[in-house]
């Protein structure tokens, strides 16, 4: 498949996906919007992949949706056609997805980044969800995971001033998974996802299925789910090897079965 929007490599056991329309700082448009869904799809599709990395440039990760692109739509448009609407694929993925941030995530940016799993940031980045100054609201998650977030408080004064955040910032509310050096931020970000690629494949879709579960549903919903999850590793191969390593005092191999 040939991109136009995004840049797409497979190194060894990680899936990188580069947003690439630096003329926009990465905003999102229709197209951008369909090939990353694709990508990250098929890199789930692709058993060999054990992590995806989601990144941007060092000046942006995404300035938002595209407002060029936005700016004569109508609201039966949005209703209808709502160029967002396949992001929803975009959560259903089992593969751990981690968000690589430097510059700007805003709007759409930020709300693409908080539907990845883990949320690396450089010192650069700029967290923010600035649709309140063009007239609209957040319309891909902001509303509902920047609460979740970094609680009601702090999403609320993001979201009705519009005003931008740094990383440190971003970090003390637990925005950012963690912040590092600008320099190092792709190498850190493919350390973790090797790091995850290297674990048992069914077992990281449980972990990731069970963390999910946390933000969707209540606690004792999450409870019964989680143990079920639980229970059904030890249906894998790679547990019987897992806890063999351990007791060898060995590395596990673990054969993803
Ligand atoms: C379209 C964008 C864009 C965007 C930047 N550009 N952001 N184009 N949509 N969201 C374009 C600019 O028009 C410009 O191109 C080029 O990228 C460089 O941007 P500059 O503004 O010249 O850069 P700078 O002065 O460094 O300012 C950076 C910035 C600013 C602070 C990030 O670009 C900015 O405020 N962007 C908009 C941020 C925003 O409001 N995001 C939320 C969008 S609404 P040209 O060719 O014009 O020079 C949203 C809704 C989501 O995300 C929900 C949808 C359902």
């Amino acid at each position: 498949t040939h991109y136009t929007t995004i840049l797409v490599e497979k190194r060894g056991r990680v899936g990188w996906i580069t947003l690439n329309r630096p003329e926009a700082l990465n905003a999102l448009n229709a197209a951008s919007v369909a090939e990353i869904v694709d990508a990250a799809k098929a890199f789930d599709d692709d058993a060999e992949v054990g992590a995806i990395v989601l990144t941007g440039s060092d000046r942006a990760f995404a300035a938002g949706a595209d407002i060029k692109e936005m700016a004569d739509k109508q609201y039966v448009d949005m209703f209808l056609n709502d160029p967002f609407a396949s992001w929803g694929d975009f959560g259903k993925l089992r593969t751990p997805v981690i968000a690589a941030v430097a510059g700007y995530a805003l709007g759409g940016g930020c709300e693409l980044a908080m539907m990845c799993d883990i949320i690396l940031a450089a010192d650069t980045a700029k967290f923010g969800q600035p649709e309140i100054n063009l007239g609209v609201i957040p319309g891909i998650g902001g509303t509902q995971r920047l609460p979740r977030a970094v609680g009601k408080y702090k999403a609320a004064e993001l979201v009705l001033t519009g005003r931008t955040m740094g990383a440190e910032e971003a970090e003390r509310a637990g925005l950012v998974s963690r912040v590092v050096p600008a320099g190092e931020l792709l190498e850190e970000a493919a350390r973790v996802a090797e790091t995850i690629a290297a674990k048992s494949l069914p077992v990281v879709y449980a972990a990731k299925h069970a963390l999910q579960a946390a933000q969707e549903t209540t606690l004792e919903e999450g409870l019964r789910f989680e143990k079920q999850a639980f229970a059904a590793t030890f249906a894998l191969d790679d547990q019987t090897e897992g806890m063999a390593a351990f007791r060898g005092k060995r590395a596990a191999e673990f054969t993803h079965r």
